[in-house]
């Protein structure tokens, strides 16, 4: 039932195309190819709802989602789900990732309505430097993070644990804002875990 009935909006190429800044919305990071489409689509059940590619760097405009009203301590707000371009793609032009890193940190530092971000982060690869700049933005504005460690089909049962394991370590003093779980899109592991957070965020 959470995070159901999602519908697109719009895509943005500069953040003023975003919808009004009301309301509360959580915004999608992460590298190009992290798997960012497809955790939305898997956490709003709705397979289509986000394209998503085998080529990297699929992702090139700022994408609004909304969700049906819900009530929220009372309130009724219609919030927002916002899947950012990945960052980090070679092959993007210098031109186009030089356009993201300014809107990105525009979105980032304007957005009032933002209430946390999803870090997507490939499993097998934690924490490149677009991660921990995200993660480094959250902890000095106390935005709230949750970071799903996504394509653990790839990996055991073991290894995955290892790498929540060491991520969670690096949150040190910052984990009341930060948390982190396993996830797969593929295999649909942890979809209840990040629905909840979502929604954590969206109340925050
Ligand atoms: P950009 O929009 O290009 O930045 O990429 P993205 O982060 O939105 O990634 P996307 O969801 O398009 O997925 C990229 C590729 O990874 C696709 O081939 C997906 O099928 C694959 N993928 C995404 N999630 C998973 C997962 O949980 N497990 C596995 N095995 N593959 C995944
Ligand atoms: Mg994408």
């Amino acid at each position: 039932r959470l995070l159901q009935g999602a519908q697109f909006v719009l895509a943005a190429h500069r953040i003023s195309q975003l919808p009004a800044d009301q309301g509360a919305e959580v915004a999608f990071a992460g590298r190009s190819n992290a798997g960012k489409s497809s955790a939305l689509n898997a956490l709003t059940n709705h397979k289509g709802l986000a394209r998503t590619s085998k080529t990297p760097g699929r992702t090139q405009q700022m994408v609004a989602f909304s969700l049906p009203p819900t009530q929220i301590d009372g309130v009724s707000l219609e919030p927002r789900l916002i899947d950012l371009p990945g960052y980090g793609y070679a092959k993007v032009p210098l031109e186009m990732r030089e356009h993201w890193k300014l809107e990105i940190d525009a979105y980032l530092h304007q957005r009032r309505s933002l209430r946390g971000l999803v870090l997507i982060v490939d499993i097998r690869h934690p924490l490149k430097e677009f991660d921990r700049m995200m993660l480094e933005f959250c902890f000095a504005t106390q935005l709230p993070c949750h970071v799903l460690l996504t394509k653990a089909d790839k990996l055991s049962r073991n290894q995955a644990m290892q790498a929540l394991a060491a991520l969670r370590k690096q949150f040190a003093d910052n984990s009341p804002h930060a948390t982190a779980q396993i996830f797969s899109s593929s295999a649909n592991t942890g979809v209840d875990e990040a629905r909840e957070a979502v929604m954590t965020l969206l109340r925050t």
